[in-house]
This record gives structure tokens, sequence and C-alpha cells, in this order.
């Protein structure tokens, strides 16, 4: 299992720290679940700092695909395995919505992220008329296909998907655990037709849209459900802490 709080656009450096090491307390020990926090670029440093030694890992929000280079306002992985990050996330669906990333240009990202011993967090969901016309199996088939097309693995622990249906991302709406558990089990036959069923079952599976404390447990029951990708109730430390705590039930 893996619980990783994904902070958005939000929090000063002030405020940053004082959720980090909120997090480190409420959280304590991370047996059983993998626990992550993704700050933005700015505060990676100095979470780092502050969560080092605690179990708990750093993930960044996204990176650029090239190595270095004039890419005015761009962090590329190598920087970010320089302040400390484990994981980036990949193709969010505010970055494929506000900023043009196509699951071509996710892939690229995915492959240098590997390059560099990082682990992407690969985001696909479908948005609410895809979903109403039924067409969200296809929708997120193909997502998972093209952004995950020429990334190779080693074994299933370098990759991690997360499926984040965009209509219950920041809504209060979250997908019901049965529309969940079928999705999941839908990318797990992809990753497993993918990257051969030995490392295809071990890519870890999020959930991200509206995770709570009051929904994670039951969620976090289903078959292929490995985790949570959280925005929202990751800024609370009490929150997130409570549904790392649901994870290891
Ligand atoms: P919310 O938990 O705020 O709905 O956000 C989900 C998300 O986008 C995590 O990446």
């Amino acid at each position: 299992m893996l619980v990783a709080g994904n902070w958005k656009m939000n929090l000063d450096l002030a405020a940053a720290r004082q959720l980090t090491s909120g997090v480190v307390a409420a959280v304590g020990s991370t047996h059983n679940v993998d626990v992550a926090i993704c700050p933005t670029f700015v505060n990676l440093d100095a979470m780092y700092s502050i969560m080092h030694g605690s179990g708990i890992r750093l993930g960044a929000q996204t990176m650029h695909e090239a190595d270095s280079g004039a890419y005015t306002g761009e962090i590329s992985a190598s920087m970010l395995r320089a302040v400390g990050c484990h994981y980036v996330i990949l193709g969010h669906s505010e970055r494929r919505q506000f900023f043009g990333e196509t699951d071509d240009g996710v892939s690229r990202k995915a492959q240098q992220a590997r390059r560099h011993r990082l682990t992407p967090i690969v985001c696909v969901g479908e948005v609410l008329e895809q979903r109403e016309s039924g067409e969200q199996n296809k929708v997120v088939e193909s997502q998972v296909r093209k952004s995950l097309s020429d990334v190779s693995i080693d074994n299933g622990s370098e990759l991690v998907l997360a499926y984040e249906p965009v209509w219950a991302i920041g809504t209060g709406k979250t997908a019901s655990p049965e529309q969940v558990a079928e999705m999941h089990s839908h990318i797990r036959s992809i990753l497993c037709d993918l990257y051969g069923n030995a490392k295809g079952d071990d890519v870890l599976i999020l959930y991200g849209g509206s995770v709570k404390p009051s929904n994670a447990e039951d969620l976090f029951a289903r078959e292929n459900v490995d985790g949570g990708l959280i925005g929202g109730a990751s800024l609370k430390a009490d929150d997130f802490a409570a549904i790392v705590d649901a994870a290891r039930r």
C-alpha cells in the first residue's frame, strides 16, 4: 500500500514546514504502508530536511523530460533526485487540463524518470461526459497504454499508477468503491498485458478523488486498490494520518 499526498499549489514555506512536521508526528512509523508527500518544487529541499529519517518519502508534482538546457521555469529529474525525491507525479489531470500535457509527453517524462531512478506516479482518469456515456474503460485503457509506451521496468515497484476520475477531484464526489474496483481491475489487466503477470501484479494502483478519512477504509478494502493519491485531505496532518491508518487496516 502507498498513501501519497499531492499538495498541489498550496502552502508557503512556513505553512509547509508546519504541515510536514505535523505529518511526521501524526503518521509515526510507516510500517506496512509507504507514505509520501508531494509539495511544490520550491519547498522540496526544506521538506526533505524535516522528514529525512522518518520513513516518509518525498515526491514532486511534475518534471521536464530533458536532462538540462534552455527550458525556462522547468525542473529536471536529476534536480529532483538531488533534493531527495523518490517519486514524481506525472500526467495529473490538472497538468493535462491546464498545461497541455499529453499521453506522449507523459510517456517521455516517465522514461526519463526511470532513467534517473525516480518512481513515476502516472495519473489517468476519465472526465464526467466520458463516464456518463460509458466510455471510461476505453478512455483509461488508451491513456494507460500511451502514457506507458516505451516505459520499461525491472520490477513492479518501479512504477505506480493512479486512477483519478476527473469528476471526483476536488468535488467532494467520490467514485463508489464498486466503480473504483472495476476500473482498477481493468487497469491491472492492462498492466499485466504490458509487463507480464509477475511485474504487472506488483505495480501499485492508487485511487485519487475526494479520498477522506470517512471513505478511505471502504475504498482501500477493495481488490487492486493499493492506496490513495490524496489532494485536499493531505493538507491536514490528522486527516492524512487517518487515511494512512485506513491503509494499514
Ligand atoms: P482531492 O483529494 O482534493 O479530490 O484531489 C485528488 C487529487 O487530485 C490528487 O492528486
